[in-house]
């Protein structure tokens, strides 16, 4: 019989309630792996435990709470070390600011969209890193976007704090590489989740959706497992010579 990828390691994915975190936590279970899902939501991160539930017998777990907040971390660590701790750490969730963000130089909105995609993320890797670097081994993926490679007319905040987790990214990934710890992150393109509620509540969704698939040179947005595929893969042990790798899975977007 094969192993999974993930058999005998315990994966704390942030955002697992939905979309790209959702899949990840889900592939990860499935392929052996023991996952503790942060997640906002109640229901979401209810509705990820019994979806796990359906494709693997590995016990898995929940926090339901903020992330930003020390509380929120502590308990994602806590219950990470219960099951034996955290091996792979993926800073999933993500906060775009909504429509607001387009033309907004609110610097409340700013603030937390930077405490969401990059407080947060680093206050987490601050609690799992030393544990890692002292067993020698450990894997950390940031989802990042690949608003966070190119600049993005409008969305100042979201952009500005997407570049800061991919050089966040690099700059750990240096001074842990030969700690046998690997920092890596992946850069997703337009993917069809929660994420898109927005667009999708407006009137004009349909031609909003048409325009984003015409931008993207695959022709189409991405579906949520084809970006948790790449976090996996950096995740694994597949990805042993990856540090520091920023990998834009954005339909060819980034590569224009
Ligand atoms: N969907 C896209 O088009 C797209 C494109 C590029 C990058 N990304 C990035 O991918 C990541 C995942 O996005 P997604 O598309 O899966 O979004 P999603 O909205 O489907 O899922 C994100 C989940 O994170 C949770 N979350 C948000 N803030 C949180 C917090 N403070 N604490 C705990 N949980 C929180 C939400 O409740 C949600 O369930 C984000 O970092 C996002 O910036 C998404």
């Amino acid at each position: 019989m094969t192993r999974g990828r993930f058999e005998g390691q315990v994966g704390i994915v942030t955002g697992g309630g939905s979309g790209i975190g959702r899949a990840t936590s889900i592939g990860f279970a499935q392929d052996g792996g023991r996952v503790v899902i942060c997640e906002l939501d109640p229901d979401r991160a209810a509705e990820t435990l019994a979806l796990i539930g359906a494709v693997s017998p590995q016990e898995c777990r929940s926090v339901v709470g903020d992330l930003t907040t020390a509380e929120t971390a502590d308990a994602l660590v806590q219950a990470a070390d219960e099951l034996g701790g955290a091996d792979v750490l993926v800073n999933c969730a993500g906060f775009g600011g909504g429509r607001a963000a387009y033309d907004s130089f609110d610097p409340e909105l700013w603030s937390r969209i930077f405490a969401v995609n990059v407080d947060g993320p680093f206050q987490l890797i601050g609690r799992v890193i030393k544990q890692m670097a002292e067993r020698g081994k450990g894997a950390i993926v940031n989802v990042a976007s690949a608003a966070g490679l190119v600049g993005e007319p409008g969305i100042y905040g979201y952009s500005a704090s997407k570049a800061a987790i991919v050089n966040l990214t690099r700059a750990l990934a240096l001074f842990y590489a030969n700690q046998g710890v690997r920092v890596n992150c992946v850069c997703p393109g337009v993917t069809d989740t929660n994420f898109l509620s927005n667009v999708r509540a407006a009137p004009d969704a349909d031609q909003l959706f048409a325009r984003y698939a015409e931008m993207m040179p695959i022709g189409r947005l991405a579906q949520p497992e084809e970006i948790a595929a790449a976090i996996l893969f950096l995740a694994s042990d597949a990805a042993s010579f990856c540090v520091g790798s920023v990998l834009a899975v954005d339909g060819g977007w980034t590569a224009q």
